[in-house]
């Protein structure tokens, strides 16, 4: 199916229309449904925060709900104490809902686990006990290298039980990416998993994991393995210090182990993230803030009721995995869905049987997801009774509003709202989005931004914009669920930050996302995409740094620069501008050779999509890359000024090539 048979889908009633008001039976039942709440975070602020940090369960009261002494190092609901995964699990067993299902696994063949929240209770409870017998202690950082199998939330929420925080690394990234992270954090403890299925396929995930740990530069202590894949392993021997996962946990069959009382800004998690050099940045998140922040916005935002069973079809190794499909709704006590494979496998419904199969009321996805549903057709939701949904999010990137339009035609039946939200790693949750009982939704608009939270679009100068301008996004002040700093490196933390539109002499802190955004006359917020050296593709945030140092390492490659190229299904593709070593050529093996050098590096999500050689780069007369130029090349645009070039021969040269 093309594009144009997707608008000739869309009604022209909808292709036209601009403004979309909440349906009116969902705003009857929606958790927040009186805008006064803008006004009370206003008024209020930042008092009002006791909100979010008044639905979790403290053993210790806090008694300062900011303190903002030190900027940009805040602090939330400091001196109180909490332990999350007791709020996330035992606090719903002691309410009389241990019967509920907590987390609904759906493997890629159809194979179901259903959790309750006694079995979460179980078996958070054993494998906590597990890991404080392997060694672990509190404060140890533990990394989970997995797949979408339910030991992850699992793994989490027991390192959380002990105070230990984790780092979870995406299980689609490579040996090295594993190692780089480990090694970041001085971590001494692996949970990982033998492999997981992709398209029908057993993937070796062991061979990877114990790769990486070859690159771990200190001792590991333990690795704990997931048997996921049964016969159809690969006949991988656990050595010495391995323990298999099914094994510890039989060791441990009833163990019980107190939550550890934490200071609300002792840390939960790390979480690495793509930043404008090489070195990923250690996101630091807090129990409690983090928390009370991940709560309330899966009940403001998502609309979460205990008796929802809510699917986010994100991987667990991103945050909006540990905010969204983890942290939020297990606070609240929903059923939250779990599926370990793609959309297109076997069939290109599978995604909306599974929302048919399970009655899911709230699904949130990303816009590439969406917009690869648009192209494969409107016949394979039709397939399905989607009748139980009630509301449909999306995160991670811009939407278009075609793709918005038939998100809400064809999977909401015109009778969902759709929020869009624009958050980050960095700021823990949801950020810029309409409220769903009571917003008006502009398709395209992420909105405004949420109650409590200061973002405004200003010029290179931090004056805000007239309405309808281009501008950046900014964060005026604090809310709880942002990071704390950069792991053991506050200095980059303030860098990376908090430099260009402060101003430390008067202590006023303002924070910068990286992001370009426009303003309209409502305060609606459009964003347009990174102004740093960060590329997202299918939502995915990569460094084009780390992209360059994969490609530079292959043998033969002498210089790289990579760029985003509009692409369109994933929003963004690499494009990767290479000059060979002389007595190299840009044969299809040098291509492969690069596109694997990238697998290694980073994993096959940072593949680029097209490698162009040339003999040189566009280079200003300092002798910096012009990025911009690249990008315009690759998107196929007029080009800007190429007049500060010192060759603005090469441009040509390499436009014809991109285009061939
Ligand atoms: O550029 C913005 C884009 O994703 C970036 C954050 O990426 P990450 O830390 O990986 O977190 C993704 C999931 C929260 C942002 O700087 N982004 C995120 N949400 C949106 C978005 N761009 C436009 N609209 C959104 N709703």
């Amino acid at each position: 199916m093309t594009d144009n048979d997707g608008e000739a889908d869309l009604e022209a009633r909808l292709v036209e229309q601009e403004r979309f008001e909440p349906p009116a039976g969902f705003v009857e039942q929606a958790n927040v449904a009186d805008e006064s709440i803008y006004e009370e975070f206003e008024e209020n602020w930042p008092h009002a925060w006791t909100r979010a940090a008044d639905m979790l369960d403290w053993d210790s009261e806090y008694s300062q709900v900011l303190d903002d002494s030190e900027g940009p190092f805040y602090e939330w609901f400091a001196d109180g104490t909490l332990n999350a995964s007791y709020n996330c699990v035992d606090r719903h067993v002691e309410n009389g809902d241990k019967n509920r299902a907590a987390i609904q696994w759906e493997g890629e063949y159809g194979e179901t686990r259903t959790y309750t929240y006694q079995d979460l209770y179980r078996e958070v409870n054993e494998f906590a006990a597990a890991l404080r017998d392997l060694g672990v202690e509190e404060d140890d950082v533990v990394t989970l290298y997995m797949p979408m199998v339910p030991e992850l939330p699992i793994a989490m929420l027991a390192c959380a039980r002990i105070g230990a925080p984790h780092s979870v690394v995406f299980a689609g990234f490579s040996a090295d990416a594993l190692a780089t992270r480990m090694n970041a954090a001085d971590s001494r403890y692996l949970i990982t998993c033998d492999g997981y299925y992709r398209r029908g396929d057993p993937l070796d995930h062991l061979q990877k994991a114990n790769d990486g740990l070859g690159g771990v530069d200190h001792g590991v202590d333990a690795t704990v393995v997931v048997d996921r894949l049964g016969e159809d392993g690969f006949g991988h021997d656990l050595k010495g210090n391995q323990h298999d996962w099914d094994a510890l946990l039989a060791e441990h069959t009833g163990a019980r182990v107190d939550p550890v009382e934490r200071s609300a800004e002792d840390m939960l998690f790390l979480m690495y993230t793509s930043g404008t050099t090489g070195q990923p940045k250690g996101v630091k998140h807090t129990t409690g803030g983090y928390l009370a922040y991940t709560t309330w916005t899966s009940h403001a935002v998502l609309d979460l009721e205990p008796e929802d069973t809510y699917w986010c079809s994100a991987d667990i190794g991103w945050i909006t995995g540990h905010s969204y499909i983890v942290y939020g709704p297990l606070s609240l006590g929903t059923t939250t869905v779990m599926y370990e494979g793609t959309p297109d496998f076997p069939e290109r419904d599978r995604l909306w049987e599974l929302v048919e199969k399970y009655a899911v009321d709230v699904f949130y996805t990303a816009p590439t997801a969406i917009r690869a549903f648009m192209k494969w057709g409107s016949e394979f939701p039709e397939r399905h009774d989607l009748s139980s949904l009630r509301l449909l999010g999306t995160v991670g990137e811009p939407i278009n509003p075609r793709a918005w339009k038939w998100y809400y035609k064809h999977i909401g039946d015109e009778a969902c709202p759709i929020v869009d939200t624009w958050w980050q790693t960095e700021t823990g949750g949801m950020m810029v989005t309409t409220l769903p009982g009571i917003n008006t939704m502009k398709p395209g608009s992420a909105g405004p931004p949420l109650p409590g939270i200061d973002a405004r679009v200003v010029d290179a100068s931090g004056e805000e914009v007239d309405a309808g301008r281009a501008g950046y996004l900014t964060v005026d002040r604090p809310w709880p669920g942002m990071l704390r700093t950069l792991y053991q490196n506050d200095e980059r933390f303030v860098n990376e930050y908090w430099q260009e539109y402060s101003d430390p002499d008067a202590d006023e802190w303002v924070y910068f996302p990286e992001d370009g955004a426009k303003i309209d006359e409502d305060g609606y917020i459009t964003i347009l995409g990174r102004v740093d050296d960060v590329i997202n593709v299918s939502g995915h945030r990569l460094g084009t740094m780390e992209i360059e140092s994969a490609i530079v390492g292959v043998e033969g490659v002498a210089e790289a620069a990579v760029v985003g190229g509009d692409h369109e299904v994933t929003g963004e593709a690499v494009y990767a501008y290479v000059i060979l070593e002389d007595g190299y050529e840009g044969t299809d093996e040098m291509q492969d050779a690069i596109i694997e050098g990238v697998n290694e590096a980073i994993g096959p999500i940072a593949k680029p999509e097209k490698v162009i050689f040339t003999p040189e780069l566009p280079k200003t007369r300092s002798g910096k890359i012009m990025r911009r130029l690249l990008e315009e090349i690759a998107n196929g645009e007029e080009l800007g000024d190429t007049t500060t070039l010192r060759n603005p021969e090469i441009v040509e040269d390499i436009q014809v090539k991109v285009s061939d």
